[in-house]
């Protein structure tokens, strides 16, 4: 694999960083301490192109491959990652799904809005008790002939609120475990579907979160992804993706970091001279440049080869696993080294370190991650 970065995608990774710098920074600590939900702020990602990167330009896509998509989530990740969950959500999840698994109506029906930003899309997956455990849906879509009959709760699902088009998988056959599920795409204007609280979250908390009720929303078949009782299929294939936005989440958390730590390092004077020139800081640096460096491997691994078309279960499996425990141990000793100043909001790392914490969970906890990896390894 060569990781050479072509023009193309070193000015992805720019334009990236200049939006993140110029557009996200500001403001970036007050949508966090007000949980408010970066409105401008996706407009504009989805003005510049961020919101459908890889969706063919014949549906209103950038038609980027997928290692740019790497490069721009963890530019946006290092400086607003409730920002950057938007995006992979929309982009890997919702779009990739659509693109990859609807028929041609759907995308053309759906995909120009949602590549533009016009709608946000949510991935509607976990339910009260069906989280990890995923195959346990208990949300229903009864098969009415021309339409299902959608009952039931989804839970934590990123966008909840500000989403018009919401892929919702449901059982529709219990006897037939998870190849009775199917995969319906709900516009928000639907009657009996209803936006239940907004969590309040450790972290991630200008994206909005919330639970969702389906009462009898009847879902036109039309609206049904893929054949009948494909939809758990097509949650775990669109899932592979998505694990590697949030690797790549998880990636830029722990670089923005990192960067943070490098640069207050060589300012902060202790004991005669810059804590940068002490070795328990540059043994802090050089660990933390080590695992970024691995995790970023890692990402490009698993995009180098869904862009080859070649299965990458397992390495997006491992890029995630990884990443996110880098974001964990970089931003936790990013504060480490800004002390006191690190525990305090202004210097950011404490949100960054907060903001760590959900990629261990979301997309498939770590344990899942590692069950993926061992059957597929153990096969
Ligand atoms: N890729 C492709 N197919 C997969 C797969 C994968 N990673 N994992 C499972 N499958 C397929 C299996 O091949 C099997 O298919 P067949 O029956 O056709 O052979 C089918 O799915 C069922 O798999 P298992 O028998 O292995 O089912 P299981 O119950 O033992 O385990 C699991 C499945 C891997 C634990 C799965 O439930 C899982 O991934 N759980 C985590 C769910 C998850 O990631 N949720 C995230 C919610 S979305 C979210 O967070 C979005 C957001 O808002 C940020």
């Amino acid at each position: 694999m060569n990781f050479q970065l072509t023009e193309e995608q070193l000015a992805v990774r720019d334009a990236a960083r200049e939006f993140a710098q110029t557009e996200l920074l500001p403001g970036v600590i007050e949508r966090d301490n007000n949980q408010e939900f970066p409105a401008e702020q996706v407009k504009k990602m989805g003005e510049l192109g961020f919101l459908g990167m890889m969706v063919d330009p014949k549906y209103g896509g950038g038609g980027m491959d997928t290692i740019s998509y790497v490069l721009a989530i963890e530019e946006i990740s290092k400086v607003d990652a409730s920002c950057s969950v938007i995006m992979s959500v929309n982009n890997s999840l919702v779009c990739w799904g659509i693109e990859n698994f609807g028929n041609e109506e759907q995308k053309q029906k759906y995909l120009p809005k949602l590549a533009t930003g016009q709608e946000i899309g949510a991935f509607c997956l976990s339910e009260p008790e069906a989280g990890s455990d995923a195959t346990s849906q208990r949300t229903t879509a009864e098969d009415k002939g021309d339409h299902y009959l959608l009952n039931g709760t989804k839970n934590w699902i990123t966008n909840g609120r500000t989403a018009g088009i919401y892929l919702v998988m449901a059982q529709t056959d219990a006897e037939k475990r998870h190849k009775g599920i199917n995969a319906l795409i709900v516009e928000k204007d639907q009657e009996g579907f209803v936006v239940g609280k907004k969590e309040d979250k450790l972290g991630i908390r200008g994206s909005d979160t919330h639970s969702l009720m389906f009462t009898d929303v009847k879902v036109p078949k039309a609206n049904r992804i893929g054949d009948d009782g494909e939809g758990f299929n097509f949650a775990m294939k669109t899932l592979n993706g998505g694990r590697i936005g949030i690797a790549s989440q998880a990636l830029g958390i722990a670089s923005g970091a990192y960067e943070l730590a490098m640069k207050y390092s060589k300012e902060r004077k202790a004991f005669g001279k810059p804590i940068s020139q002490h070795q328990a800081i540059q043994f802090k640096i050089a660990d933390m440049a080590t695992q970024i460096d691995a995790a970023r491997l890692l990402c490009f691994q698993a995009a180098a080869l869904k862009d080859a078309k070649k299965d990458y279960t397992k390495e997006a499996a491992m890029a995630k696993v990884y990443a996110s425990q880098v974001a964990m141990d970089v931003t936790v000793e990013a504060v480490q080294v800004h002390g006191g100043y690190g525990f305090v909001k202004e210097y950011h790392v404490e949100r960054l370190m907060r903001d760590a914490k959900i990629t261990q969970i979301y997309e498939g906890t770590s344990e899942i991650q590692k069950i993926v990896i061992s059957r597929e390894v153990l096969r």
